[in-house]
């Protein structure tokens, strides 16, 4: 790899101008860190970095495959940017990350974005810089989707966009095949990085400053699994809680089927980790789950939140679910309305079940209507928001330790997140932006709560 960014490097390097890259990353939090890594290499190979697409001599969109419309929306702007290349026949368009591992989404952009130029799947962004040399040097189509397996590669550089908040990938790729998720045919199966590479990555970070780390996997709880002799991942939080310094761990995303007591108890045990555990549950009902190969049943789902409970009665939970999985019935939608009464999570990000081509589950004849669909999500979403309204109020008169991400909307007001993982907002100066500081919580409002600083 190293040979072609030198060669990128020596062309872009020799131009009167300084070229420009601008990096559009979607979906969800390992994307964006992928995102990071592309821009790592972008600099290295001699661009500047803008975040105004006018400006960019390279436009890279970092692409999303979990649900159709974020597909909707990669395709809405790679559109949009044919007009660029009217203006600037020069510019490089490339996509990369999950849509670009799909074969059908390839044959797409070919037909229908003739102009993009440069397509890397997830296993192939070490490919980039050879794919950019040979754009460059006047190739139409530099496409590489091949699968290059189970190799990790530690030699990326990456440009963090946060000075406060950074991202680990402790793994990548899934070996559980939920029939409606495309994850494991984009991402392959369970890679972990070691952990002593890890945890020298996190004790570097704190050392520059970083106030938040955020340890990454489609399922963390099977760290470490794939390799010989390699400490679990309750061991690996332990490791790093052991880091000195005043930062906060947190991490994402856990499967249920591998949370256990002795995950809840490393929660509790170790002060830097936040008091929060993110478990989605994707449905309430045994015969969907089923129908998913979730592998857990609800009984069992809730064993791990009581005993977390039984430890701290408020434990904060947040989770993922899936609205309108294929046929199913009322009573299926009744039990996961049922379950989010009986847990009161403090949040919940919920889907419109999106069928991916390639899935065991797009094989099944749905026989139930986008319209039922849609009235079981505003259903769902008005309970969820009264639950959350009625669980914030807990939190009235209670003093929280926030680490502070940035201003609100309202002027004076900043925001940042508890150990819980809620949002609290407060009056105070800007200087306090990310630093850790105590709020008195005054008042729940929607999806937040509000205090004054201490
Ligand atoms: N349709 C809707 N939601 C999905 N998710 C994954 N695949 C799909 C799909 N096909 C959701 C799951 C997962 C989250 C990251 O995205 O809830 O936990
Ligand atoms: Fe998809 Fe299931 Fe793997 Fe999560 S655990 S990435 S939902 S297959």
């Amino acid at each position: 790899m190293q040979e072609y960014i030198q060669k990128v490097k020596d062309i872009i390097t020799s131009k009167d101008k300084q070229s420009m890259a601008y990096v559009q990353t979607f979906g969800c939090q390992l994307n964006f860190s992928e995102g990071e890594k592309i821009k790592g290499l972008l600099a290295q190979m001699g661009y500047g970095l803008t975040d105004i697409p006018d400006n960019a001599d390279i436009i890279i969109f970092n692409t999303c495959a979990v649900r159709e419309n974020a597909e909707d929306r990669v395709f809405g702007q790679i559109g949009a940017i044919k007009r660029f290349k009217r203006t600037n026949p020069n510019l490089i368009v490339g996509i990369s990350g999950c849509m670009a591992q799909e074969k059908h989404i390839c044959d797409k952009v070919k037909k229908s974005y003739p102009y993009v130029d440069i397509v890397f799947g997830t296993s192939a962004m070490d490919k980039f810089p050879k794919l950019l040399l040979n754009v460059l040097n006047g190739q139409k189509h530099a496409f590489d989707i091949t699968e290059y397996g189970d190799i990790i590669d530690e030699s990326f550089n990456q440009v963090r966009d946060s000075k406060i908040f950074a991202s680990v990938p402790i793994m990548y790729g899934c070996n559980n095949f939920c029939t409606y998720c495309i994850v494991p045919y984009v991402r392959g199966r369970e890679r972990s990085r070691k952990s002593k590479t890890i945890i020298n990555e996190v004790t570097q970070l704190v050392y520059n400053g970083y106030k938040e780390i955020m340890l990454l996997g489609q399922n963390v709880n099977s760290y470490g699994n794939d390799l010989e002799d390699e400490i679990s991942f309750p061991e690996l939080l332990r490791s790093i809680n052991a880091i000195e310094g005043d930062f906060i761990i947190r991490f994402m995303s856990s499967h249920p089927k591998d949370a256990t007591p002795e995950l809840i108890d490393t929660i509790f045990e170790c002060d830097k980790v936040g008091k929060h555990l993110h478990l989605p549950v994707q449905c309430g009902s045994n015969s969907i789950l089923q129908a998913m190969n979730r592998r857990y049943t609800i009984e069992k789902y809730l064993e791990i939140i009581d005993y977390a409970r039984s430890k701290c009665e408020d434990f904060s939970f947040t989770t993922d679910i899936i609205i309108g999985f294929p046929n199913e019935t009322d009573a299926d939608f009744q039990s996961t309305v049922d379950l989010i009464k009986r847990v009161k999570y403090d949040n919940i990000y919920s889907f419109i079940y999106s069928k991916r081509s390639g899935t065991k589950a797009s094989l099944i004849d749905d026989k139930v209507s986008d319209e039922t669909k849609g009235r079981r999500m505003r259903e769902f979403l008005a309970v969820q928001r009264d639950i959350t309204d009625k669980s914030y109020k807990r939190f009235i008169g209670r003093t929280m330790r926030v680490l502070v991400s940035g201003e609100s909307k309202t002027k004076g007001v900043l925001t940042g997140k508890s150990s819980e993982y809620i949002i609290v907002e407060f009056i105070g100066d800007s200087s306090l932006i990310g630093k850790f500081v105590n709020v008195k919580i005054t008042q729940s409002r929607n999806w937040s709560v509000f205090g004054e600083l201490i």
